[in-house]
């Protein structure tokens, strides 16, 4: 049977994959450490004590990953490349025997038919760096910048796509605001230092890729935000979570300013952090933007409350779940018209600027049957459900050019470790055996249809 719901001619199916959470091997080569490493490092940080050393040892079975990738039948693969192997200390001498990895696996990618699309920072950040002061320093963003030129100098003339930034909400207001991920710091201001200085670093790296003749993005974590209640304090609240979620990033980028609300909330605290000239080069035109979508938001007023120890809780709102939503292992709602009805809005509001899904996916407890197999019907069910979203969006006009399924493989989950499963791909972290699980099997089906 044809599929009932057919994507364009060209729609990329890829999967997306990061170097922290898969790679391993963190000492090998001349890789510097990262603020992962000492994070991770740190007891109490992350779930279990877990840490990425080995990770899915993915630094040695590359090559065995990537035929999983082109069995699986996807033209595109989505990985990070480690700033700490390309210049260990951040901003010192590159090492060669870094930049060979990534060069072996672009070359392996095109020699298997399937498109590199590398994220050049998928946090983590070199320690060196991180002494230094960090994303609170405008000097990182500098430092970004020549990292970016060393790897662009050696792979510039076979990546067909590059994104600057993962998810760099996260890293500035995870990283340096709540301090749930590395480097743990918690201190509002400092978050809006990190994020500022992440955008230039963004920015910086524009005209260094624009030497190549390839496609530039970034890639943003964005959120259907909705008021918990029809009420006006809610409904105010939901305006402000939306810009200080959605708009905080994508604004500067694609609109040359911060969201108005949220700057004039923040106040006194951006004194000083933006200069003149940063928004235009901030602004400078991007081919296409990446988005991550995973849930839905439902936001409800509430005081901040300025001296509780997460400076996050400042914010005037709160997230909840509402009661009979189903959730995943992570504990986030399923809700999959929150995906079309968020890229319809967000079309709406930049329509000149195509989409990829950089990431969507989710975890559950997954479990190995006897016979090897895994069989994980609420994964096909979330995959399935949020691709008819992408395609309901899309005949409404929607410009979405393609879809990452995250993850290719289980990996090291942040904060929650090796605990929380993602993967297409079971991996069995005793003896590094990859399974590919049904919903593996699902979505090569449906790359292969074009459809579903
Ligand atoms: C995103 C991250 C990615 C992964 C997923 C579950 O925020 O970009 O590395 O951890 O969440």
């Amino acid at each position: 049977m044809p599929p009932a719901r057919r994507f364009p001619e060209g729609f990329i199916w890829g999967a997306a994959t990061a170097s922290y959470q898969i790679e391993g091997a963190v000492e090998e080569d001349g890789r510097g450490p990262s603020i992962w490493d000492v994070f991770s490092h740190t007891p109490g940080l992350v779930r279990d004590g877990d840490t990425g050393d080995v990770a899915c040892d993915h630094y040695h079975r590359w090559a065995a990953d990537l035929d999983l990738v082109a069995e699986l039948g996807l033209g595109a693969y989505r990985f990070s490349i480690a700033w700490p192997r390309v210049i260990p200390d951040g901003d010192g001498a590159i090492n060669d025997r870094g930049l060979d990895f990534y060069d072996r696996l672009v070359d392996g990618l095109l020699e298997r038919g399937i498109r590199p699309v590398p994220t050049l920072y998928h946090w983590d950040l070199p320690q060196a760096l991180e002494d230094r002061g960090g994303w609170p320093e405008r000097s990182t963003a500098d430092a970004f910048g020549r990292y970016v030129q060393a790897v662009v100098d050696r792979l510039g003339d076979r990546v067909p796509q590059w994104i600057t930034l993962n998810e760099p909400w996260v890293s500035a207001f995870i990283g340096y605001g709540n301090g749930r991920h590395a480097p743990g710091r918690r201190d509002l201001h400092d978050a809006l230092l990190a994020s500022h200085h992440l955008l230039l670093a963004h920015a910086h790296a524009m005209p260094i890729l624009r030497t190549t003749r390839s496609e530039v993005g970034v890639t943003l974590n964005v959120s259907h935000v909705v008021p918990a209640t029809g009420g006006p304090a809610d409904r105010y609240a939901a305006g402000v979570a939306d810009q200080q979620v959605n708009g905080w990033f994508a604004d500067p980028i694609l609109r040359g300013r911060y969201p108005d609300r949220m700057a004039t909330w923040y106040g006194s605290l951006l004194d000083g952090i933006v200069r003149d000239g940063d928004l235009e080069a901030i602004s400078a035109p991007i081919d296409f933007v990446g988005l991550n979508y995973y849930v839905r938001t439902h936001v409800r007023a509430v005081p901040g409350e300025a001296s509780t120890s997460d400076p996050m809780d400042a914010l005037p709102y709160r997230a909840e779940v509402p009661d009979g939503v189903p959730t995943t292992a992570m504990g986030w709602p399923v809700e999959p018209d929150g995906l079309s009805d968020f890229l319809v809005g967000f079309s709406a509001a930049h329509p000149s600027t195509p989409i990829l899904i950089t990431e969507n996916g989710s975890a559950w407890e997954d479990r190995v049957a006897a016979d090897g197999s895994v069989a994980d019907p609420d994964r096909i069910a979330y995959l399935e459900s949020h691709l008819a979203a992408v395609h309901e969006s899309m005949a409404t006009g929607v410009d979405v050019r393609g879809y990452f399924a995250w993850s290719l493989l289980d990996n090291f989950e942040w904060a929650e470790g090796y605990g929380k499963r993602f993967g297409i791909v079971h991996v069995d972290y005793r003896t590094q055996r990859r399974t590919l699980k049904a919903s593996g099997r699902r979505y090569a089906e449906i790359a292969r249809q074009n459809g579903l």
